[in-house]
């Protein structure tokens, strides 16, 4: 089953939350039930120990996913986790290649493309991340390099209502700093263009979420861009009221 293709705003939890974070899942599904959450789909991600407690307290209205899948659908991988499992557990997404897998876990282009498509396989949306270093932005490279990490990690057979694409700026995450509008708006509009051509029309359905240092105070601007479909948020997502600023940036 496919998320709506109405703008999406998903949080990150990484490995923040404990069972008492529950309660921030309650609020949101709260309030998105009392329609003060705007008009975009919603979407938390806990840490894998907290999924099926958060689908309980998610309602109709919340989406809860994953962090990340094993590429491989069962067997003998230690630690890992099936998408399949997420879907069991009641997760209906499940984020891949987050820049800190791809860098604490060495994880490749093919290896994320593997595991979108076992999230596909398990019936999961798939949000798959890519992002430049600080470094490679100011050498001009970082379409190159996005194009690049796109067409490895992006299954060439993906349903685009099933495909999230989340461009993270690595250099943005966590620390405050958010690109020009500019620079979001011509990336943006070239990972558009690489979804078509890697797509075709379906390229066009594809939400693109921008992600790196969200926050209630900087998301009207952010979320106003053009090919912008929503945000990937990670510390801000880890209180319900910055959360619900951010998502109701998208007004009924
Ligand atoms: P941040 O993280 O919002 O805390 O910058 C975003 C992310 O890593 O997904």
């Amino acid at each position: 089953m496919a998320l709506s293709s109405k703008p999406l705003v998903a949080g990150n939890w990484k490995m923040h939350g404990m069972t008492a974070s529950l309660d921030e899942v309650s609020a949101i599904a709260e309030a998105i039930e009392r329609g003060e959450a705007g008009a975009a789909s919603c979407a938390i991600c806990p840490p894998a120990t907290l999924i099926a407690a958060a689908v309980e307290r998610a309602g109709a209205g919340l989406t809860i996913g994953g962090q990340d899948c094993a590429a491989q659908d069962s067997g003998a991988h230690t630690g890992d986790i099936a998408a399949a499992m997420l879907r069991d557990a009641g997760a209906r997404l499940v984020i891949v290649g987050h820049s800190e897998r791809r860098a604490a876990h060495a994880e490749t282009n093919a290896l994320v493309r593997a595991k979108a498509e076992a999230a596909h396989r398990a019936g999961l949306t798939a949000i798959v991340c890519v992002g430049e270093t600080r470094a490679q932005r100011d050498a001009g490279d970082a379409m190159a390099v996005i194009g690049e990490q796109l067409s490895g990690s992006v299954p060439p057979t993906a349903d685009s209502a099933a495909l999230v694409v989340a461009y993270e700026p690595i250099w943005a995450i966590g620390s405050g700093l958010v690109p020009a509008a500019g620079d979001i708006a011509d990336m943006h509009g070239f990972i558009r263009q690489c979804m078509q051509a890697h797509l075709g029309s379906g390229g066009m359905a594809v939400r693109i979420l921008y992600g790196g240092s969200v926050r209630a105070a900087n998301a009207e601007s952010l979320l106003g861009i053009a090919n912008v479909d929503g945000a990937l948020v990670g510390g801000a997502s880890l209180t319900a009221g910055e959360f619900l600023a951010i998502a109701s940036v998208y007004r009924r």
